[in-house]
């Protein structure tokens, strides 16, 4: 079955480190199907040619050893190019006369690809409906929007109805590309195929969760980009809540997209707005020094390059069980990790004297890089009379499974193809999501809580770990230990 992939942005960051490189594996893998077409359009003059060659030499860079030249060379054909400007109405009439060409006048499935900046996100969906090439007469027609979607609950509403004026909802595919992850979709193997923890996954016998995604690199050379982000926008909006929805959520009816959907949608909905008041108790922004020496960075900038933000799911199963969500850039170590921390026995007869819920069973699900679980469970110290020690059953992907664990994109531009919106944000899910976070960047921008500055290599501001440890808890800052 043919098909086309339409990339717009074609010349840009998003299409030569993951498009590009995730088509060629699939390709190589013989998971696209034969008469597959990717057709690049952006303003940059390029040709079917030099665009070929241009990607040979960046897909090499990006997936070093993995890349050779025999599977270059079968793939490269696929790859065309059509140089136009998203902006301008006039572009579009002449690349539908190019993909009709390609396409040889059959009908043919494609996909529009967004990898542009998001102000164009608009601009391309308005101008495929005007020439309609939207239309799902005669072959589908999907829609591929990366993030971020939207900066806020009003700006995602309103790309949202612009998105619906030209395509019907089963047409587009919102990405989060931690969903494409083979350790966050593991999260839900976890939970629902095991009869093991899902009797004890509830406030009964979990006193909190922690979910952690940080990162030694600084903001570097993306300062124009992340001083209008931050933190918030650019991690917690979507994959920190993608997270928590799939660590909270109840089991779907079926592995189907809507039955997940409106499970994560449920989760998202038990989570109230915070009030200015709140904020300033329950959350805790950072930023590194030497962030405002960044390039296009404001020598004055307030921006957070870290976010702890304490989240409550209320509804039976979470009422009352924190949901500590962290994340950061220049922190001490690469580590993205969701830690379920266990209740204590109700009655300890081993020893007496206070304990700390850290000395309680612990769940640590790696998410990267070293991706694996591990339970953390007492045992007796042998020849040492009644002496406990937390010790560890330990699981790890790379040593159970042979072969790469592949990048989300792969996953995810499958998925697409085959029509699966499962691992996609629906549109109530995403304004939903940025329901929970507007209140909290604003009372950040009217100055509650103040920012605070922390070293670069660190976990984050020192005032951090005080804020867990008055509330009786403690964050578990590991580096994951790689093999
Ligand atoms: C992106 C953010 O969405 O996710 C980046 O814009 C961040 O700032 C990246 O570095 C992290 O993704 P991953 O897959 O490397 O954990």
């Amino acid at each position: 079955m043919a098909q086309t992939i339409v990339i717009f942005g074609a010349s840009g960051d998003l299409t030569r480190r993951k498009l590009i490189p995730a088509l060629y594996e699939l390709a190589r893998k013989g998971r696209l199907p034969p008469q597959t077409r990717v057709v690049g359009f952006s303003r940059t003059q390029y040709s079917d040619e030099s665009w070929r060659h241009y990607l040979s030499e960046t897909t090499q860079q990006f997936l070093g050893s993995k890349f050779t030249q025999a599977a270059w060379d079968q793939f490269a054909p696929w790859l065309f190019y059509q140089p136009g400007d998203i902006t301008q109405a006039d572009s579009f009439p002449a690349l539908e006369e190019r993909l009709s060409q390609l396409e040889g006048g059959e009908p043919t499935p494609r996909i529009y690809y967004l990898a542009t900046a998001p102000e164009f996100y608009e601009s391309a969906i308005t101008h495929l409906g005007s020439f309609g090439m939207a239309k799902e007469e005669v072959a589908l027609r999907r829609v591929v929007i990366e993030k971020p979607f939207g900066i806020d609950l009003a700006s995602a509403r309103r790309l949202n109805q612009s998105v619906h004026r030209v395509f019907a909802e089963h047409q587009v595919y919102r990405i989060d590309h931690y969903l494409g992850k083979e350790t966050v979709q593991n999260l839900l193997v976890l939970r629902f195929a095991n009869t093991i923890f899902e009797p004890i996954w509830n406030r009964n016998y979990i006193d909190h969760v922690q979910i952690t995604a940080a990162e030694a690199v600084t903001v570097g050379s993306r300062g124009a980009y992340y001083e209008s982000a931050g933190v918030l926008r650019d991690m917690f909006q979507n994959h920190l809540l993608q997270l928590l929805t799939l660590t909270a959520m109840e089991a779907p009816a079926r592995f189907e997209a809507d039955f997940i959907r409106d499970e994560k949608v449920k989760v998202l909905r038990a989570i109230p707005p915070m009030t200015p008041e709140e904020v300033a108790q329950a959350t805790i922004r950072g930023q590194y020094r030497k962030y405002r020496d960044e390039p296009h960075v404001s020598p004055g900038s307030t921006t957070a390059t870290f976010a702890a933000v304490r989240l409550h799911v209320e509804n039976w199963r979470w009422k009352g069980v924190p949901f500590y969500l962290r994340s950061g850039k220049a922190m001490s170590c690469l580590t993205t990790q969701i830690v379920i921390q266990f209740r204590e026995p109700p009655h300890m007869v081993f020893h007496s004297g206070p304990r700390s819920v850290q000395e309680a069973n612990r769940l640590v699900i790696q998410i990267q890089p070293a991706e694996g679980i591990q339970l953390h469970f007492h045992t007796k110290v042998p020849d040492a009379g009644m002496q406990l020690r937390l010790t560890d059953l330990n699981f790890r992907f790379r040593d159970k499974f042979a072969g790469e664990i592949p990048d989300s994109y792969q996953r995810l531009l499958l998925d697409v193809m085959h029509g699966d919106a499962s691992l996609f944000a629906r549109a109530d899910e995403v304004e939903l999501a940025w329901g929970i976070i507007d209140p909290i960047a604003q009372a950040w921008e009217a100055g509650e809580p103040p920012l605070a500055l922390y070293e670069a290599g660190e976990w984050g501001p020192p005032i951090c770990a005080q804020w867990m440890k008055a509330q009786g808890r403690q964050w578990f800052d590991l580096c994951p230990v790689l093999p």
